[in-house]
């Protein structure tokens, strides 16, 4: 986030706020974020990639009514992949035009849903769903305008990305072997359906632009192809989300103008010498606009020093409020925020309050020695990923999220309580 700072006394302030103050208004823990970051990213990837491009915010990263107000602000359009996000993005007022349905398993009630509100796009995942769609457009005495979904034979992580055994998972159809060609083909027939491009995504925390450049090649190649076999040049073309973003210092994040230029240059190319138009790009980042945005805050319960191994630091969260670290190795920085300290750096572990070993905030930090119980805690970059996969394990009430903005702090979403987790109780 980029109004957090620290003053002398070692306190830190977000967006002018006292973390101390916000930590007595709100409790813990909480997730924080800068509303003025999350627009700014906003904006930074809109301007990026220019008028012949859109930017979808992927809302599985996490959204709220609050988030769809401000991206309808900002002029980004939003990829839902469920009805629960359709009907908030809906519900929040964002423009169904500006909307794209993702998912490897849509249901009826979903896409009848998505193509009654009239969004702008579904992303085609599989040959039984275009056919769905197609008749449940035409039931509707509407056209859907559809993407199909490619695997392109990418599969991209972090710092490297791998050209074989991609094919292997559940989402899209395969590039290789014709069936997406195929698949245009099909597309092609169904009356319900105005196939309007061709959608790529290879994969999360991308830091090297090799793998989408592939993507793109393949992608425009089968744009090529659809041309010559059918005379149609299909207008857009989506590569996906997946950005990188820097959770420790070890991470250098590509910057979106960076990003920009490099999959515009490489679509222009290709097209350039394949003679086809160059088609409208959109791009769906989530993490890369939201992650950043946000902290959470803990508070330290209780302090174990293991002789010789490490202290285990526990905070009143965990992997209720943060799955990452327990389901993908996720790394992590740890900040103590609410005083300043001279003491040694001991290596530490921040572990949540339930009932498993694994329930690890962050794995390995160093924190002052002297840390102890009622010390606040800020884990930086929680804010794609971790509210909108928190659960209520051992009956945990999720965090809130507060919006920080111009030295006031609002709630976007309230903090459960022990009522609403009764409430679904039945008997
Ligand atoms: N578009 C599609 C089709 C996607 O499947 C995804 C993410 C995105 C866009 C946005 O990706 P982003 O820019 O946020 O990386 N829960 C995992 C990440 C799973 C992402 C799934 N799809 C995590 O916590 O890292």
């Amino acid at each position: 986030s980029r109004t957090v700072r620290r003053d002398a006394d070692g306190v830190v302030t977000v967006g002018g706020l006292d973390v101390r103050a916000l930590a007595e208004e709100f409790g813990t823990p909480a997730y924080f974020l800068d509303e003025d970051d999350f627009r700014a990213r906003c904006r930074a990837w809109k301007d990026a990639f220019g008028p012949d491009a859109d930017v979808f915010y992927a809302g599985k990263a996490f959204l709220s009514r609050a988030i769809v107000r401000w991206l309808n602000e900002e002029g980004l359009n939003l990829d839902v992949c469920s009805g629960g996000e359709l009907a908030t993005a809906l519900g929040a007022g964002m423009p169904a035009e500006r909307i794209a349905l993702h998912g490897n398993n849509k249901s009826n009630e979903e896409i009848t849903r998505a193509v009654a509100a009239g969004v702008g796009r579904i992303v085609l995942d599989s040959f039984q769903e275009m056919v769905r769609v197609a008749h449940i457009a035409e039931r509707l005495g509407k056209r859907q305008r559809v993407q199909i979904r490619v695997t392109v034979g990418v599969e991209a992580h972090t710092h490297e990305f791998i050209a074989t055994a991609h094919e292997d998972q559940k989402f899209g159809i395969a590039l290789a072997g014709g069936e997406a060609a195929e698949a245009v083909r099909r597309a092609l027939k169904l009356d319900g359906l105005e196939l309007v491009g061709i959608h790529s995504h290879i994969g999360s925390q991308i830091f090297d632009m090799a793998g989408f450049e592939v993507s793109a090649r393949r992608v425009v190649q089968l744009l090529a192809e659809v041309r010559d076999e059918h005379g149609v040049e299909l207008p857009e073309i989506d590569l996906g989300g997946g950005l990188g973003i820097a959770y420790t210092s070890n991470d250098d994040p590509r910057e979106p103008q960076e990003i920009a230029t490099a999959l515009s240059g490489i679509v222009t190319k290709e097209c350039r010498s394949a003679g086809l138009t160059v088609p409208r790009l959109s791009v769906e980042p989530g993490r890369a606009i939201v992650g950043p945005t946000a902290f959470t805050l803990y508070e330290v319960g209780t302090v174990k020093e293991l002789a010789g191994l490490r202290t285990y630091v526990s905070v009143d969260g965990g992997m209720s409020d943060n799955i990452r670290t327990a389901l993908y190795d996720a790394e992590y920085s740890v900040a103590l925020v609410s005083r300043t300290s001279d003491a040694e750096p001991m290596l530490s572990r921040v572990v949540g309050k339930h009932c498993e070993s694994g329930d690890i905030v962050v794995r390995d930090a160093f924190l002052p020695a002297d840390v102890a119980p009622g010390d606040l805690l800020a884990v930086p970059a929680t804010g794609a990923y971790c509210r909108s996969m928190a659960s209520n394990y051992n009956h945990a009430l999720r965090p809130p999220v507060v919006a920080v903005r111009d030295g006031r702090a609002r709630l976007i979403v309230r903090r459960e309580t022990e009522e609403d987790l009764l409430r679904l109780d039945v008997g």
